[in-house]
């Protein structure tokens, strides 16, 4: 878990920015659901047998003996959210995003955290391949809006109740002759969940399933009628994607459509987004039989990707004040052009006019005005450009209107 000092939060705000204005040309409004939840909740969505749910959720029981879970992802609240709420019962789609925390007990590494954020992104109460294809037009032109190059769209089918059992089964048969071949947790995923094998990052997994058989020939009519609508929607729009056969996703709700964008710059750990359509889930938690899609986004690995920023946030204007006079007027005037807007900086104590300046300097501040006792009396102060060098006097009653940001 780390902090975010102003640098780094001010990459989330740009981030967050600009995902809020992609998200909202495509209409989709902002939810915000508890951290908390009830653990079951996670368990039965993500799924028993998965990694998250095995291994990495923080899990504690409440002062009323419930055992409760920090999200370790949003999709499962969301859901909960939206059967509660009988949103279910209103015409959909439902398109909804959630920007927060998530956490997971993982091992940490570069672009792995325990408390992480993500931008999550969901459509609900809608099955057809158009919604599929509007994520992933959005996800390409979030990442074109702020710039990231080089990040690859992937994409894959995991089938439907109808055809997946036989695909497991023909995965199964083809794994269980290279059993010894594979890490004790893909040897434990045959019995619990043997697609897993087909990602698992350990070399000797990735040989032994090689040549396995692909999802992709085991798809029903309706999966892949629906798959090829997908492809021909996002190729049509201009979307750059590359097939997977090996895109499982760490969680146990996917159904059909599954993505995930990575960037080779990240290493590992290079997925920025992942996401896919979970049909089964609504249904499962107790709501309707209704379809849903979603993906999300990691903000801190997007926020690697993005190049430091150019030019720091600076103040507008530094008042160098000298004696107690000038710094009574000094106070009051900034808190005007502060209450306009304006960033004004001035110095904490009665320092000497070169330590005012040296400071002044190193905020980078775009004018210093300098105001003494003389000036007062004057009634008018040196204004300097600091880029320029160029300075002017100013009437100190002028102050306020020269410097004031345009309305
Ligand atoms: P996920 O692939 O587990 O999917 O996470 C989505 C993204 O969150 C990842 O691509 C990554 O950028 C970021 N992320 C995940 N774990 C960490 C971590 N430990 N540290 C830093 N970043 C991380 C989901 O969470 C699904 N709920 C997405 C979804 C929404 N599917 C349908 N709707």
């Amino acid at each position: 878990m780390k902090d975010a000092w102003p640098d780094e939060a001010r990459k989330w705000q740009r981030i967050e920015a600009v995902a809020r204005e992609v998200l909202f040309a495509f209409g989709f409004g902002e939810i915000k659901t508890p951290v908390l939840e009830k653990t079951e909740l996670f368990a039965r969505s993500i799924g028993e047998a998965t990694d998250i749910v095995e291994k990495e959720m923080y899990t504690f029981a409440d002062r009323s003996g419930d055992s409760l879970t920090m999200r370790p992802e949003a999709t499962a609240g969301l859901v909960r959210a939206f059967i509660e709420s009988k949103t279910y019962a209103q015409p959909g789609p439902h398109k909804l995003f959630l920007i927060g925390p998530m956490f997971r007990h993982e091992r940490p590494q570069k672009g792995r955290l325990r408390q992480f954020h993500q931008i999550d992104v969901e459509v609900l109460g809608d099955d057809g391949p158009q919604s599929d294809a509007e994520l992933m037009v959005m996800l390409a032109h979030l990442l074109e809006r702020l710039g990231l190059s080089g990040v690859q769209i992937k994409l894959n089918s995991l089938g439907c109740p109808a055809c997946r059992p036989a695909y497991r089964m023909a995965l199964l048969g083809f794994l269980d002759s290279r059993r010894g071949k594979l890490c004790d947790d893909c040897r434990r995923r045959l019995d619990t969940n043997p697609l897993r094998v087909l990602d698992c990052k350990v070399e000797a997994c990735q040989e032994a399933v090689e040549g396995a058989p692909a999802m992709a020939e085991h798809l029903c009519q309706a999966c892949q009628d629906h798959f090829n609508m997908v492809k021909q929607l996002i190729g049509g729009a201009g979307v750059d994607y590359q097939l997977d056969e090996r895109l499982v996703r760490g969680l146990d709700y996917y159904t059909r459509t599954t993505f995930e964008a990575v960037a080779g710059d990240l290493g590992a750990q290079n997925a920025v987004a992942g996401g896919g359509r979970y049909d089964g889930l609504i249904e499962m938690l107790g709501g309707p039989a209704q379809g849903a899609i979603g993906f999300a986004f990691g903000l801190e690995r997007l926020a690697l990707l993005l190049p430091d920023e150019k030019d720091p946030p600076a103040p507008a204007l530094y008042i160098a004040a000298m004696g107690e006079e000038a710094r009574a007027w000094a106070f009051t005037t900034a808190a005007e052009l502060r209450r306009l807007g304006l960033w004004v900086e001035l110095t904490p104590e009665d320092k000497s006019l070169k330590a005012q300046l040296r400071r002044a300097n190193k905020m980078n501040a775009a004018k210093v005005l300098i105001v003494g006792p003389e000036e007062l009396k004057a009634g008018k102060a040196p204004l300097k450009d600091m880029a320029t060098g160029e300075q002017n006097e100013l009437a100190l009653d002028q102050v306020v209107p020269v410097m004031a940001p345009a309305q």
